[in-house]
């Protein structure tokens, strides 16, 4: 294997170890156990989407069978006990990234809405000339919102590079803020590197300028254990279903201040305070920025994925996950056909690789016939795949459900897949 442009191999760890055991984990989720293409399902995608365990699934069947109405709105039972769970969700979010208080949790559909959200606020004061600065390990999320600012109020984009390890260039992305900067827009952990920035130090840089700082968490909230307030962030953004959760839901945490001088994103019931034929006045946080019915039982999963995750050690899982790369890179040391993007210390487990002589499409597509489920292409993130001169790549991402058996597979079905194209 080589790597850009270092090859890096660690000795192999026993499984299971530590205060996590990842079998026992595994179990709680049902679709693990079934197969794919006759062979068992080794799914290595959980950057794009999650596994949800019983725990999610039942809390769901729960609500649907025994406890459902709209929220907020009723004065009947059903509609307060809906209400308590859906709010209660809302604190087990802020528990989990350390908010100040639940009302600085704004319920959005996922990750790319809440981006929107802070976006479409910030655009309203926006001057030609403006800076963004933002990375180019971002992922389509975290940049077209801020193409739209461009768009249509001339909103500079300021892009800091990536080093060829794959790691932020800290010092180039110091010299990018500026009196003219607005907002840095940064991920916590690459959706494709795996890469996990120093998210307080690029806020500190930020916050010396006199601009905000909005994390994308859709990856660091899985592998990070965000701490919002440690991290000094304006904004953190996560979605639902990368954090074992339904789809349809996800999140903005905002600093108080910072939300507050944010006008209304949507217009419509629930985020009001009074409306006359003339007038309107807003309701506070978080319903402000929650107009309609919202994601209830997605919420309520979340909530019942949050709570899940909870019970186990953080510290654990992520030297459990980077026991797995260890055991891949182990497995695949000297493959001179094969090429690791994304080497920057400290990394997550996120796995991305391109194959001489064949396509990654190909590569996925042999790899499935294996029952290993790996994403390939750009990994909605144009810029970043230009910048290490490929046209598409294979991923595989790992999370607390992978096993050594899963990392040996992966190994095994790529080495199969290359020798089809050999
Ligand atoms: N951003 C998601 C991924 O990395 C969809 O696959």
């Amino acid at each position: 294997m080589t790597t850009r442009p270092s090859t890096a191999s660690r000795s192999l760890s026993p499984d299971g170890g530590g205060d996590f055991d990842p079998y026992a984990a595994r179990a709680q989720f049902p679709i693990l156990s079934r197969t794919v293409n006759g062979k068992p399902l080794v799914y290595l995608d959980s950057a794009a989407s999650a596994q949800k365990p019983r725990v999610v699934i039942d809390a769901l069947t729960a609500a649907m069978e025994h406890s459902y109405a709209n929220v907020h709105r009723g004065l009947h039972t059903l509609a307060n006990e809906t209400t308590e769970a859906f709010e209660a969700a809302r604190e087990s979010v802020a528990r989990f990234l350390n908010a100040e208080s639940p009302d600085q949790i704004i319920w959005t559909k996922g990750g790319t809405e809440a981006i929107n959200l802070v976006a479409s606020g910030l655009g309203q004061s926006i001057r030609p000339g403006d800076e963004i600065v933002i990375t180019q390990m971002e992922h389509h999320a975290n940049i077209v919102p801020w193409h739209m600012l461009r768009e249509r109020f001339g909103a500079v984009l300021k892009w800091a590079p990536v080093t060829d390890d794959g790691a932020l260039d800290m010092p180039a992305l110091a010299a990018l803020i500026g009196p003219r900067t607005r907002l840095v827009a940064v991920t916590h952990m690459s959706n494709v590197l795996g890469t996990v920035n120093d998210v307080r130090a690029i806020a500190d840089l930020a916050h010396a300028a006199g601009a905000l700082v909005l994390v994308d968490g859709c990856q660091g909230a899985v592998h990070c254990s965000p701490d919002v307030q440690a991290l000094d962030a304006d904004f953190y953004v996560f979605t639902g279903h990368k954090l074992f959760g339904p789809t349809g839901i996800g999140g903005l945490y905002g600093k108080r201040a910072a939300l507050e001088a944010l006008p209304p994103y949507q217009g419509g019931g629930e985020m009001i305070a009074t409306v006359t034929e003339d007038t309107v006045t807003y309701a506070g946080l978080p319903h402000r920025f929650e107009a309609g019915t919202p994601p209830i039982l997605e919420a309520i999963g979340l909530g019942a994925a949050i709570d899940w995750l909870g019970q186990f050690d953080a510290g654990a899982i992520r030297a459990h996950e980077a026991m797995l790369m260890d055991r891949v890179r182990v497995r695949l040391d000297g493959r001179n056909w094969l090429t690791e993007i994304g080497t920057a210390a400290g990394k997550g487990a996120i796995f991305t690789f391109t194959v001489d002589g064949a396509h990654a499409h190909d590569i996925a597509q042999v790899m499935d016939r294996y029952g290993v489920a790996v994403r390939a292409g750009l990994h909605c993130a144009e810029p970043l795949s230009r910048r290490f001169g490929v046209t598409s790549s294979a991923r595989a991402s790992f999370a607390l459900y992978n096993t050594l058996e899963d990392a040996d597979a992966f190994a095994d079905a790529m080495i199969k897949a290359r020798e089809f194209f050999a």
